[in-house]
């Protein structure tokens, strides 16, 4: 049996086309169905749903032998991880799928440039804190850092913070709170994650999903 853990939303609706180029169709819908293990049109291959933060520890310890994982997941685990992480989990494609940034924000009006340049100390909020903790030791800019698990627009609404580092995709939720992009952190995208020891294992059928996700991922 393979299993792939995904999460729902945005990762598991853009991954259903890679999906269908390795053969396999899902054969329940997550948003009818509360089943968190989706059986597919092929036996020996199932789909369980976990939170988008989880799916790297679910493929880490072999709850899966892959899943799908945007970079900015995969690196705050990892930073929480360590070498145990990197040991276990094979990255081996950019599958290019939900793709969005990693960006810091401001309050419209907030002179950002002006506090980087005058070395003020900078409260940032996010939910991605290893990311934003080495952008800003890579800038050389003090910032305390408030860790939040949702709605980080809000902090610097409510003066919780100065800044925040989150996603962004269309720039909706920014422009609807009234905050502006000031820096591009990184792009992010889609990874697929493989256990190691799963890859070793099951090699033959782990790498055919492998080559036909490669074959579908879209060009630049
Ligand atoms: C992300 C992110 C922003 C929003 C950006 O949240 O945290 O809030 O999307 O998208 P936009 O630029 O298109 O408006 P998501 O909906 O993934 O939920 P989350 O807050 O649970 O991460």
């Amino acid at each position: 049996m393979i299993t792939l853990a995904l999460s729902k939303g945005r990762i598991f609706d853009e991954t259903m086309p890679l999906l269908a180029a390795a053969g396999i169709t899902v054969l329940e819908d997550p948003e009818k169905s509360r089943k968190l293990i989706l059986p597919t049109n092929q036996d020996d291959v199932r789909v369980v749903l976990v939170r988008a933060t989880d799916v790297p520890t679910y493929v880490q310890y072999g709850g899966a032998d892959l899943g799908v994982t945007g970079l900015d997941t995969l690196l705050e685990h990892s930073a929480d991880w360590g070498a145990s992480s990197g040991a276990a989990l094979y990255q081996p494609l950019d599958l290019r799928i939900a793709r969005c940034r990693m960006s810091v924000a401001v309050p419209d009006g907030f002179d950002y440039a002006g506090a980087v340049r005058q070395g003020s100390r900078l409260r940032v909020a996010t939910k991605y804190v290893a990311i934003a903790r080495e952008f800003f030791a890579n800038k050389g800019v003090h910032v305390d850092l408030i860790k939040l698990y949702g709605s980080m627009e809000l902090a610097p609404l409510t003066g919780l913070a100065d800044a925040i580092v989150d996603l962004v995709s269309t720039g909706n939720t920014l422009k609807a709170n009234r905050l502006v992009e000031v820096e591009r952190i990184m792009d992010i995208s889609s990874r697929l994650v493989v256990n190691q020891a799963a890859l070793k294992l099951k090699q033959a059928r782990i790498r055919t999903i492998i080559d036909a996700f490669a074959g579908a991922i879209r060009p630049e």
